[in-house]
């Protein structure tokens, strides 16, 4: 089968490499891939927004199936306009992504179908959030309602920052449209766990749990980022815990999605917080974790396609979906700088024996070389019996790539050590 996959990050490379085990594969497109993605699938200089430009190539190449990775393409609707023209796709409907295009449609979806998440109240006038904020609690978390490349959540520590977080959102418009609206909410407390699940808007079938490290730098410090490593299992995730999820938020949110008359078909993402009140939905994603997907899918020991074809075809409660019992750790490595500015074009190298393990993000081609082109440049993962071994594993594949300006966090997988010990 010719497959295309829509994106170019680390996460889409984690996907392609996956697809490329399922022996009914014969060809990957990636859309626009990168210059790392190049030497597992063949990339085509076309956006992951350019809705038009991706149909039309996968009507004049024949694509038998394709994945829309991103969140962008997802919401504007890629997923329609592919099955407009015959074409099978893995990922929600644009109706169906508003679950993360609109975080005030999720949070009134969770308000209305009772699943557990924090309190909030949505404005449309900044005059009125401003009024608001007088009184609110504080710590107090603000978020933009539209996508706002990860960036459109703000925890305000003081009353002033939460003012000042507003303002940038509502009068200045930082995010553009996607904050004409915002939602402020309640603060909470706990580890938090990213659970991606397979979902055909019957059946929901959660892949293993992860952890993600947002911040920059060492011990939680420093800016928010995409994300800096992954580790899964997240040993907050007990059986126990799955179970409550299970009955309280994952199957209320399809059955939610489904009387809303928005069946949702793809990777539904739960970012969850593991609060003393129990489990409550921070956030949900319309696709694939970033880099959650490179921990998740290298501990998947079914066939990825078969699994994608059944959630298109309403099969999933057929299909095999096994995880291997190992513990995986993926390190970013980032240029020097990132999330804020950073230089880039410096030659990437990567030693054979850990080609594999890693997954290009950001990177172009020039003069024949692979090169630096992004802040989060690759990630590398390791698979072992034991989380401690994997950590150990993914900082030793970690000296075998190198290139100039290069930054990583030296305490991922840390965190989830100590719980352990716990
Ligand atoms: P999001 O972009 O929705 O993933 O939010 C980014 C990060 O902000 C989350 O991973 C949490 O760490 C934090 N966050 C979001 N909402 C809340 C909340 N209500 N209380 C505490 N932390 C939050
Ligand atoms: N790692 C969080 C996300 O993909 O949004």
């Amino acid at each position: 089968m010719k497959i295309m996959v829509v994106g170019g990050g680390g996460r889409e490379h984690a996907i392609i490499k996956k697809l490329r085990m399922s022996s009914k594969v014969s060809q990957i497109f990636a859309l626009p891939g990168n210059g790392g993605i190049a030497k597992d699938a063949t990339c085509v200089d076309i956006g992951a927004k350019d809705i038009e430009k991706i149909v039309e190539f996968a009507k004049n190449n024949a694509i038998d199936y394709a994945v829309v990775a991103p969140d962008d393409p997802l919401v504007l609707g890629a997923v329609d306009a592919l099955e407009e023209v015959g074409i099978p796709c893995f990922g929600p409907r644009k109706n169906a992504a508003i679950i993360e295009g609109s975080k005030v449609f999720s949070k009134d979806l969770m308000k209305k179908y009772g699943i557990p998440t924090a309190e909030y109240e949505v404005f449309d006038d900044a005059a009125k959030a401003l009024e608001y904020l007088k009184t609110a609690p504080i710590p107090t978390v603000i978020k933009a309602d539209g996508l706002a490349l990860g960036k459109g959540v703000i925890i305000a520590t003081t009353r002033n920052e939460a003012e000042d977080a507003v303002k940038e959102i509502m009068e200045n418009k930082k995010f553009g449209k996607s904050g004409d609206k915002i939602v402020i909410e309640e603060f909470l407390t706990g580890p938090e766990v990213s659970v991606l699940s397979f979902t055909d808007s019957k059946t929901v079938v959660p892949m293993i749990s992860s952890m993600d490290h947002k911040r920059a730098r060492d011990n939680d410090t420093g800016l928010n980022t995409g994300g800096m490593g992954t580790v899964a299992p997240n040993p907050y995730y007990t059986d126990e815990v799955a179970k409550e999820c299970m009955e309280k938020i994952f199957l209320p949110t399809i059955k939610a999605m489904n009387a809303e008359g928005r069946p949702f078909k793809g990777c539904l993402y739960f970012g969850l917080m593991l609060t003393p009140k129990g489990p409550k939905v921070i956030e949900y994603n319309c696709r694939f974790g970033d880099p959650e997907t490179q921990v998740v899918l290298p501990l998947l020991e079914s066939d990825l396609l078969e699994i994608m074809e059944s959630v298109t075809n309403e099969t999933l409660d057929a299909s095999k979906v096994k995880f291997s019992d190992k513990n995986a750790c993926c390190v970013i490595m980032a240029s020097d700088g990132y999330p804020e500015s950073y230089k880039k074009g410096f030659e990437i190298s990567i030693c054979d024996s850990v080609a594999d393990s890693v997954y290009v993000a950001g990177a172009a081609i020039k003069d024949g070389k692979t090169v630096t082109d992004g802040g989060r440049v690759l990630g590398v993962t390791a698979v072992s019996d034991t989380l401690e071994d994997a950590i150990a594993q993914a900082y030793g594949k970690v000296e075998r790539v190198s290139f100039e300006n290069a930054y990583y966090r030296r305490d991922i997988g840390k965190a989830a050590l100590r719980a352990k010990e716990k």
